[in-house]
């Protein structure tokens, strides 16, 4: 049995006085009405870390981080580790993100050893993986899945391969409003648990959750996560509204 989880990517928005007022209104909301059978997360800037950590301090709703150094520590200027996230609290790091990928010159390389660090010090990884418009549009999709999951995971035992969570993010569907329909997301959700079973052993396929990413909102959240293969959504633009963020926890309801 795979657990949901909607996990809500904050990316660069939120001033710390913000991001404190948005977890506690989303930990309010959810203090109240608990929402069973699922995990929240969300995963605010760096430095609104710390606060929202306090604004969730006793709560079930899990801090994550949207990026990690795959160094311990020393002279690498402007990174951050993984000791220094879990001293804030953080359970989950967000890894290999499109943006950062398309942005910030991210390779796969860098993506796996930043989740082979993240796994070896006790961080679960939610490694992106997605394509292009223009990859889609050349049939290339799974040849392209196929490559960033094959590398993320390259040298790494079965047993850490199970300690991941992986996204599917289409990346024309990032922040541009188009969700990829539930069956386009649902077929490339079965590819990649199969891709996992062939790299990790069936259980793991079988074990390993894989949300959805791209334009997910309140009115698509609960046709997507009716899917077979979707085990939950990480949400951008839609979970910096409380009401909404919590609209898509509760999407059973
Ligand atoms: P979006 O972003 O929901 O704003 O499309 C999703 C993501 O980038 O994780």
């Amino acid at each position: 049995m795979r657990l949901p989880l909607i996990a809500g990517n904050w990316k660069m928005n939120g001033l710390r006085a913000e991001a404190t007022a948005l977890a506690s209104e989303i930990r309010t909301a959810l203090d109240r009405t608990p929402a069973e059978g699922v995990d929240v997360l969300i995963c605010p800037p760096f430095l609104a870390l710390a606060p929202v950590q306090e604004a969730l301090a006793g709560s079930s709703i899990r801090l994550g981080a949207q990026d990690v150094h795959w160094e311990a520590k020393g002279a690498y200027t402007g990174e951050v580790s993984t000791a220094m996230l879990r001293e804030v609290g953080c359970v989950f790091v967000i890894v290999g993100h499109s943006e950062r990928r398309h942005i910030m010159g991210e390779t796969n390389e860098h993506v796996n050893r930043k989740v082979k660090a993240a796994v070896a010090q006790g961080l679960t990884p939610i490694v992106c993986v997605g394509e292009l418009l223009e990859e889609r549009s050349m049939g290339d999709t799974y040849n392209v899945i196929e490559r960033q999951i094959r590398r993320a995971f390259d040298g790494m035992p079965a047993a850490d391969v199970a300690r991941t969570v992986i996204a599917y993010e289409p990346v024309w569907a990032i922040g541009t409003g188009k969700t990829a329909t539930p069956h386009q997301a649902q077929e490339a959700h079965r590819f990649i648990r199969k891709l996992v079973a062939k790299i990790a052993g069936p259980e793991v396929g079988e074990g390993t959750r894989i949300l959805y990413g791209g334009s997910v909102k309140p009115e698509n959240a609960k046709e997507l996560m009716a899917q077979a293969d979707i085990d939950g959504a990480l949400v951008g633009g839609a979970s910096l509204n409380a009401e909404s963020f919590v609209r898509m926890v509760r999407y059973r309801e």
